[in-house]
């Protein structure tokens, strides 16, 4: 039986990001889900808005919780650094397949940080992350006026003689409506962006739960204590520790 030993995996920062994202997210995908099925509810006007309200207001935690992981992806400890998370790099394919081959062996190797095709699934739930927050972001100016466009998006649309700071969701009479057509055109990548990449996110969502599972019987090392505690538990000696 070899020796078990614990080993400071991460850090405060990326432990906070991971649970206030996974909240965030719960929020967002309940209010989205109703948003969704709103015709279906039978929600009322005022009803949309108010989910629609509820939803930006989660996104803002969201988007900024995610913004600060980003940042701290360039400054922080080393396993929550960009080389840490990211696939690619020197040696990397040669990484993947030693990894592959000692799992398929029942000889995994166990990785402090990341093994790597969890890289690879970092990366693109952090790129799914990304578009959510930038196209939910576009979306709360143009169903909201709220910022960071919201100011720009009513002065576009607002009838003449009509005050822009005064413009409210759902209310055509207060806006001009080549002006209202031409915004809403705008908007529809956006809405396009963020429907399918909420649904690709639901995917790769199910797809890291079942990995970490799936890891986690296979090697152990405590994946999902280690994200509260910032500490892994090891039989052998990490493939990345610095
Ligand atoms: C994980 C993150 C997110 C998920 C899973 C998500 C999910 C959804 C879903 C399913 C809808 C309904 C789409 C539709 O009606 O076609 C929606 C709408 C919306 N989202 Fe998000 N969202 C996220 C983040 C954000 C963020 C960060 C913001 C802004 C701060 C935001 C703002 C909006 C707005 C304003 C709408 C209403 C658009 C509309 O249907 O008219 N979302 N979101």
């Amino acid at each position: 039986m070899s020796d078990l030993k614990t080993y400071a995996a991460w850090d405060r920062s990326v432990r906070a990001f991971h649970w206030i994202n996974l909240l965030c997210m719960i929020g967002l995908i309940a209010v989205g889900v109703a948003i969704l099925n709103d015709k279906a509810l039978g929600v009322s006007t005022e009803g949309k808005i108010l989910l629609k309200s509820v939803h930006a207001s989660i996104g803002y935690v969201f988007a900024l919780n995610l913004l600060w992981r980003l940042v701290w992806a360039f400054i922080g400890g080393p396993r929550a650094r960009w080389r840490a998370i990211l696939p690619g790099g020197r040696g990397y394919l040669g990484e993947v397949s030693s990894y592959v081959s000692g799992f398929g062996a029942g000889r995994p190797r166990q990785y402090l940080g990341h093994n790597p095709l969890g890289r690879l699934a970092v990366a693109v739930l952090l790129l799914l992350l990304l578009n959510q927050a930038v196209s939910g972001l576009v979306l709360a100016g143009t169903d909201l006026f709220w910022p960071p466009l919201g100011g720009w998006i009513a002065g576009w649309v607002a009838a003449a003689g009509i005050d822009p700071a005064t413009l409210v969701p759902y209310a055509p009479e207060m806006y001009d409506e080549a002006a209202y057509e031409a915004m809403r055109a705008f908007r529809k990548p956006f809405i396009t962006a963020h429907e399918y990449g909420f649904y690709t996110l639901l995917v790769f969502a199910a797809l890291h739960i079942l990995a970490v599972v799936v890891t986690e019987v296979r090697e152990g090392g405590g994946l999902v204590s280690a994200m509260i505690t910032g500490r892994k538990v090891l039989s052998g000696p990490p493939a990345d520790q610095d």
